[in-house]
């Protein structure tokens, strides 16, 4: 049995049992969220003041303290120790070592853990969200970059991992900046749902000292104190809201990392990666591995697993506040931290591809890739589609017979397959002719693309953060 700080010892005869001390002990991850307790502190004793329960000198000499103490977290000169519980209690206790038992303890009236760590977490994840979206920007930025570079640079377009359609480069580079971009819609929509107070809710019930959480909403930043006091303590979808957008950040960079793992094998070879961003094998001297696509695609996996632990703790908790909640933290601290530490990697493993691009342009118009060009230009000559469809696939297969591409078919076998195949036809067998022809709304013509660009500007101008 041993000593501890912790705030709930009065009506216990014996000390805690070593093994459930552990157990229950989050200082080793929670002290994270110290700097935002102290806040909320803070924030807290000018309620207590303005509600008379704390003298201005009173006030002015706690918050002093705690500036002091904050600076102390800050360079290590206060730590936690084996014997605090949580951040609470070992703040609570510096707070004291510092004004006092008389002053200091007058500090929790009215508050409870409950509603201080349901703010804490949102405070601190509001913070959080504006370095992801830094780290984020970075990387739309550089994707908009290297589609302004490589703008007319043409590649194979996939469906079912099959050739499908010319596309350019570029429109491939947009098309993953757009999911990030509607990401960080995501995150500032959930910005505005977090940034709701809950102090002042209690345990569950509310407080009766007539304390206005107006007060502490206002000092923390927050919009407005929650409605429902047991809601305020119990919710954590406010929490899951945020592991889910980190989620789909994450898949959203393991989607284009298994494509930059693909593009960089021997077969492939679109592109090269640079020295800085890859890394080597202890054994075989000639490999340059992509780690960084790797890791990206495993840090997902996890970041999901996150996310679903999370929710699985949730979805069975009766109201109102459960010690489940506590397991709500280190899913959403190692989403953050993962996530930040993945995000330079990644857009500095971007930003430094060498792009193949001859090899991308001598592969775009492999398996019969301008088929659909040809049939569309058949329906420009008025032939129903579901003819020029039949005709067009007739002649895939003829090519594919004698094992040549569609522009090898001479004008006399275009004849022989189809009267509507007149020599004409050749002017959009070509790649390049097949892409300026995609002019429609987010097609892959240059125009098109341009267009993305600009607007894609307007939501993230260069270097935005
Ligand atoms: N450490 C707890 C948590 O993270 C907060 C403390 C509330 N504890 C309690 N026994 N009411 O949720």
């Amino acid at each position: 049995m041993s000593e501890s700080s912790n705030l709930w010892g009065g009506r216990f005869s014996g000390s805690t049992n070593d093994a459930v001390a552990a157990l229950s002990r989050s200082i080793d991850f929670d002290w994270r969220l110290a700097k935002y307790d102290i806040l909320g502190t803070k924030a807290h004793i000018l309620a207590l003041k303005a509600a008379g329960y704390l003298s201005d000198a009173e006030q002015t000499r706690i918050d002093k303290a705690l500036t002091e103490l904050d600076k102390r977290v800050a360079s290590g000169m206060f730590q936690a120790k084996p014997i605090d519980e949580d951040v609470h209690s070992a703040l609570e206790r510096g707070l004291i070592e510092m004004v006092g038992p008389e002053l200091g303890g007058k500090v929790r009236a009215g508050r409870s853990r409950n509603d201080q760590i349901a703010t804490l977490i949102r405070i601190y994840l509001l913070d959080q969200a504006g370095l992801i979206r830094d780290q984020v920007l970075d990387l739309i930025d550089v994707l908009a970059t290297l589609a302004q570079e490589h703008m007319s640079a043409p590649m194979p377009g996939r469906t079912h991992f099959q050739h499908a359609q010319p596309v350019l480069l570029s429109h491939h580079l947009l098309a993953h900046a757009w999911p990030l971009v509607r990401d960080l819609e995501r995150l500032s929509e959930w910005k505005a749902r977090a940034s709701f107070s809950p102090y002042g809710a209690g345990a569950l019930a509310g407080t009766s000292l007539a304390l206005d959480p107006n007060i502490v909403s206002q000092a923390l930043g927050l919009t407005a104190p929650m409605a429902n006091s047991m809601d305020a303590t119990a919710s954590r979808d406010v929490v899951a809201e945020f592991a889910f957008i980190g989620s789909l950040i994450a898949i959203n960079l393991s989607r284009f990392a298994e494509e930059i793992i693909i593009w960089a094998s021997a077969e492939f070879n679109y592109v090269k990666l640079a020295d800085a961003f890859s890394t080597g094998s202890s054994i075989m001297p000639q490999k340059k591995n992509p780690d960084v696509a790797e890791l990206a695609r495993g840090k997902a996996g996890r970041i999901i697993g996150d996310l679903t632990g999370l929710l699985a703790t949730l979805k069975g908790l009766p109201l109102s506040y459960n010690r489940d909640l506590q397991e709500d933290k280190e899913p959403v601290f190692d989403i953050v931290d993962n996530l930040s530490l993945l995000l330079p990697a990644f857009t500095g493993m971007v930003a430094t591809l060498t792009f193949n691009t001859e090899r991308m342009e001598e592969l775009s118009s492999a398996g019969y890739s301008l088929a659909t060009d040809v049939a569309e230009w058949l329906v420009k000559q008025k032939v129903p589609f579901r003819d020029a469809h039949e005709i067009t696939g007739q002649l895939v297969s003829f090519a594919e017979a004698k094992n040549i591409e569609l522009s090898d078919v001479t004008d006399v076998e275009f004849a022989a397959i189809s009267k509507h195949l007149t020599p004409e036809v050749r002017e959009v067998l070509t790649v390049a002719g097949s892409i300026k022809s995609r002019t429609g709304a987010g097609g892959t013509s240059v125009a098109r693309v341009l267009d993305q660009i600009s607007a894609l500007r307007k939501l993230v101008p260069q270097g935005s953060r």
